[in-house]
């Protein structure tokens, strides 16, 4: 491919989706739609991106950040006005352009280089790429003549009765020769339905003109699809799982339900990995080989190594060690590490700790702001007492320690190594090595006095 330039067109409100958040930010598999768009036009290598921002301009350049370079279209009189803004940076250049919205998050790169290869065997000034629809409402239909060469695209609004009927949309993706673009972009006007300048024009323009004008069909539509509200968002949304999906499969991964499986786009999933219905995969989450994660499961950002294991538990921006297994219902809050083959159980949930190799923690158990070292056994029901109602707190538990249940660890605080706590106690002292820690009231047993009370009479003869 010969040296060329991206415009990327994202200066547009987005009305039809009635939201605060800038149409080209909204979210599809995670990612901003205007992300998807850059990660595959960076694909075909162009020698610079320029991206049309206007409305919500310090956020979109805050999510591509030097990604891209940009110029501001103050005014959003159209897609052509919007092109135009570029003039500064391209032109007078030679070379190609792409011309993509930021709103088509699905298509590939592969299309947008079957695209410059089209362009180029023609020997085009000007190739479209379209798609046919099923229902092209909405799009730009393709104008062809009777040896079905592309004349003209006509907007939906603008269009006759018989032009509606056409399924041929424009994807609003084309190349162009960069200079030709500049010299047809001045001969655009507003006349039209929208009163805008239509960057569609310019087929007609260099047609009209005795330049070779192309259309490159693309087999599937779906890839084209342009979100401009929410009902064509959720079906965004709805493909692209279902593409990402498809590649963990072809990479060797079990989805026993894909149908329900959401997967984000940045999620790496080793093979021979089993991933039940009803799991949610988010953000930079990285999955090892021969995990396990059960229905019903969310992991955010978090890594889940070799061989772990996750039943219906959530973990958040944690990390999971070869062989460690959580759940069902534990809950890894932020920055928490479980240690290899260390195990947390039933509702235990776990925040700003580290649990060391073989730790375990079986059932109903806070571990907060706690560093846990090797082997240690944290009973039913222990407690880690880290907040005062102001300040949290931290512990430490030394190797092989082993925490009775219903303890509570009463922060700051420090267990040595081997040491033991008594079930029930309330540690509130440093325990050394190897030392039995026991802080809890003495028991006192009175003989015949639970007839006082009289409550195995009652539940006779009933
Ligand atoms: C556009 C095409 C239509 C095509 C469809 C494909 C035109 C006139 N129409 O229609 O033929 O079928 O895309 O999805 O081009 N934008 C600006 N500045 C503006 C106006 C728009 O930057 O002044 C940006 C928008 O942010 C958006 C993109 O251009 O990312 C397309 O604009 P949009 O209003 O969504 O155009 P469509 O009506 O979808
Ligand atoms: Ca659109």
């Amino acid at each position: 491919m010969s040296s060329h330039y991206a415009i990327i067109l994202a200066a547009g409100k987005g009305t039809r989706m009635k939201s605060k958040l800038y149409k080209v930010l909204h979210k599809v598999a995670g990612k901003a739609m205007i992300e998807h768009v850059l990660t595959q036009v960076a694909q075909t290598m162009p020698s610079e991106i320029i991206t049309v921002v206007g409305h919500g301009s310090k956020a979109v350049k805050a999510q591509l950040g030097e990604r891209s370079s940009y110029v501001l279209q103050e005014e959003q009189l159209g897609t052509g006005h919007a092109v135009l803004q570029t003039r500064t940076l391209l032109d007078g250049k030679n070379g190609e352009t792409l011309v993509i919205s930021g709103d088509t998050p699905l298509l590939t790169a592969q299309t947008l280089k079957d695209l410059f290869e089209h362009h180029a065997r023609n020997h085009a000034s000007a190739t479209v790429l379209t798609a046919q629809a099923d229902d092209p409402a909405g799009y730009g239909r393709i104008i062809r003549n009777h040896l079905d060469a592309v004349e003209r695209i006509v907007e939906q609004k603008d269009a006759t009765a018989e032009e509606v009927k056409i399924q041929e949309i424009n994807t609003g993706v084309y190349v162009f020769d960069n200079k030709l673009l500049f010299s047809a972009l001045s001969k655009l006007n507003t006349n039209n339905a929208q009163g805008e300048y239509y960057l569609t024009d310019i087929i007609e323009i260099l047609k009209n003109s005795g330049h070779t004008v192309a259309a490159f069909q693309m087999s599937s539509f779906e890839e084209s699809l342009g979100v401009n509200d929410r009902i064509t968002l959720a079906k965004a949304n709805c493909l692209m799982r279902k593409r990402i999906n498809q590649l963990h499969m072809m990479n060797g991964v079990t989805l026993l339900d894909p149908a329900s499986t959401y997967i984000e786009a940045d999620v790496e999933i080793g093979n021979d990995t089993i991933i039940e219905g009803n799991v949610s995969l988010k953000g930079q989450t990285k999955i090892g080989s021969n995990v396990f994660i059960g229905s019903g499961s969310e992991v955010v950002d978090s890594v889940l190594e070799d061989n772990t294991k996750v039943i219906r538990s959530v973990i958040e921006n944690s990390i999971l060690r070869k062989g460690a297994n959580a759940g069902p219902y534990a809950h890894l809050r932020p920055k928490s590490e479980l240690g290899r083959n260390a195990h947390v159980g039933n509702f235990v949930e776990v925040k700003a700790s580290t649990l060391g190799e073989g730790v375990k923690a079986g059932h109903l158990t806070y571990v907060g702001d706690a560093k846990i070292g090797r082997k240690v056994n944290l009973g039913a029901g222990v407690i880690f007492v880290n907040y005062d109602g102001k300040n949290k707190f931290n512990s430490q538990i030394d190797d092989y320690a082993f925490i009775g249940s219903i303890s509570d660890i009463v922060a700051p605080i420090h267990i040595g190594k081997n040491a033991v706590v008594a079930a029930g106690s309330t540690v509130n002292q440093d325990v050394p090595e190897d030392a039995l820690a026991l802080g809890r009231a003495r028991q006192v047993v009175k003989e015949g006095y639970a007839q006082r009370y009289n409550h195995y009479h009652q539940n006779d003869d009933e």
